[in-house]
């Protein structure tokens, strides 16, 4: 579509955390496995954490690192995990989990806490505040948004989900800002959200990210993208 951008609503709709671990085993990939671990939707959320222990206790021998994730909009209630004491509760229960796999298994995997664009400033304050005071790894900077001000009055712009690709690229990279001026680089943050050029990569660089990722953009340009953007870099 014209504005480059995707709405997806399709939650969590995959078979399940031991299946990925059988496909992750078949896998035979040299690079950093990320795995990425959300709580199921039919879990009430005052038990969200439990979600995330059983994933962690299954993934954490097959993954480099560990993604987060409490900012998908198409779990009902799971955004509500990235806020004051529920988000404090939440980091403490998976780093003291994270200490125990860490001496079980002889290795050290890095925890990063995925984050949603939609959130204020003093939001992302206090964010910041429980990642460093939990001694989380590293921060991911987007999911998909609810926003529709970039999109309006084009022809899907109403359609339910999370929006991603080019009209969620400004927030993210403001948000990666945020970010770098809050922690201050106490821990990396990891920069997503439109990335589909050389350009937009560096932007989410010179914000303050570390490293980048692109899903939408290959939608619109293909596994060339990741060659233009390393050529380039
Ligand atoms: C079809 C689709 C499925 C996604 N599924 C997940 C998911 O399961 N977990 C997650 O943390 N983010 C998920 N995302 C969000 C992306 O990982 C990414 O954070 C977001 O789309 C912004 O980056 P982009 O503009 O490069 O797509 C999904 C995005 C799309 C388009």
């Amino acid at each position: 579509m014209e504005a480059e951008g995707i709405i997806n609503r399709m939650g969590f709709n995959n078979l399940g955390v031991d299946n990925l671990v059988e496909n992750v085993k078949k896998a035979n990939f040299d690079g950093i496995i990320g795995i990425n671990i959300g709580k199921n939707k039919d879990t009430p959320i005052e038990k969200g954490a439990e979600d995330y222990i059983i994933c962690m206790e299954k993934v954490y021998e097959h993954a480099g690192y560990i993604a987060v994730n409490i900012s998908s909009p198409n779990t009902p209630g799971l955004r509500s995990l990235q806020y004051g004491e529920a988000l404090d509760e939440l980091l403490a229960e998976l780093k003291a989990k994270q200490a125990e796999l860490a001496e079980k298994h002889g290795k050290y995997v890095p925890l990063a806490l995925k984050i949603a664009p939609d959130l204020s400033d003093d939001e992302i304050g206090q964010i910041c505040d429980s990642l460093i005071k939990n001694k989380i790894d590293g921060v991911i900077a987007t999911n998909t948004t609810l926003d529709r001000s970039v999109v309006e009055g084009m022809k899907h712009a109403n359609e339910a989900g999370g929006l991603s690709g080019r009209p969620v690229q400004s927030r993210s990279t403001e948000v990666v800002r945020l970010l770098a001026k809050n922690l201050d680089g106490k821990l990396p943050i990891i920069g997503v959200g439109g990335i589909d050029s050389f350009v937009s990569a560096k932007e989410k660089l010179m914000a303050g990210a570390s490293l980048v990722q692109v899903y939408s953009g290959f939608i619109y340009h293909g596994p060339k993208l990741v060659k233009d953007i390393v050529k380039n870099l």
